[in-house]
């Protein structure tokens, strides 16, 4: 697989990838606006397809408004869509739910379930879940907001993701404890950790969940800064 993907984590659970052979860009839960720590703003945002995995503002962020802005497809839980597309006039929704796809500009998209919670607006919003992003062949989980649990095992065996994006701020998901057994449940060969240090509610030391994964695993945990590109070779993975 000679497929390169260049990712920016923009803080919390946002992350915008390219597909350096087709140059479409997948964001999902751009939470910019209101961030206290994201650099991005949601006017620079480009992307062909904005991917939210549940209801929570940290996680829709400027997702309607980029959407519309850049005529990307929003890919959602089914009852988030109705609620966002409602709410949104002109905004295209792909309303997805678990074990289904969609696949836009070459990237498929599968939701699989998170442990977790999912309200938009003081509106109970349905489930919330965790995305498969296939860009030809590598695969990226991104967990969304979850606790640990165990049918992560059936995630990883299914899908079989090279890099597993995994919250660790504790207080609403998992942390660095969980997520060391979550990446032994998934197994990937890089996992990224997300969702901590915004607030002071879920603070947390990266370098706490680096150490426990490298010492016990064979995963490879790399932590980005804020703000800056790196590009992951799946030939380097392994
Ligand atoms: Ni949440
Ligand atoms: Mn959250």
């Amino acid at each position: 697989m000679g497929l390169k993907l260049k990712f920016r984590w923009n803080g919390h659970a946002c992350f915008d990838i390219e597909n350096q052979e087709t140059g479409k860009k997948l964001i999902i839960d751009p939470f910019l606006e209101g961030n206290p720590v994201a650099k991005l703003k949601k006017d620079e945002v480009k992307a062909d397809v904005v991917v939210v995995t549940h209801g929570h503002s940290d996680h829709v962020g400027d997702a309607p408004y980029i959407s519309i802005k850049n005529k990307a497809p929003l890919v959602t839980m089914v009852e988030l869509a109705w609620i966002l597309g409602e709410k949104n006039e002109g905004l295209q929704i792909h309303d997805i739910n678990f074990s289904g796809s969609v696949e836009v500009g070459g990237i498929k998209i599968t939701a699989v379930p998170a442990l977790h919670s999912s309200s938009y607006d003081g509106m109970y919003a349905g489930n919330p879940g965790g995305m498969i992003l296939d860009f030809n062949g590598f695969k990226v989980y991104h967990a969304g907001d979850t606790g640990v649990f165990s049918d992560m095992e059936l995630i990883g065996k299914m899908y079989k993701p090279d890099v597993a994006l995994l919250p660790i701020g504790g207080h609403y998901t998992m942390s660095p404890h969980e997520a060391l057994k979550a990446v032994e449940l998934i197994n990937p060969k890089m996992a990224i950790p997300m969702h901590y240090n915004t607030f002071p509610a879920i603070k947390q030391d990266p370098l706490l969940f680096k150490s426990l994964v490298e010492k016990s695993t064979k995963t490879k945990v790399m932590i980005p800064e804020i703000g800056s590109e790196f590009i992951i070779d799946p030939k380097d993975l392994n």
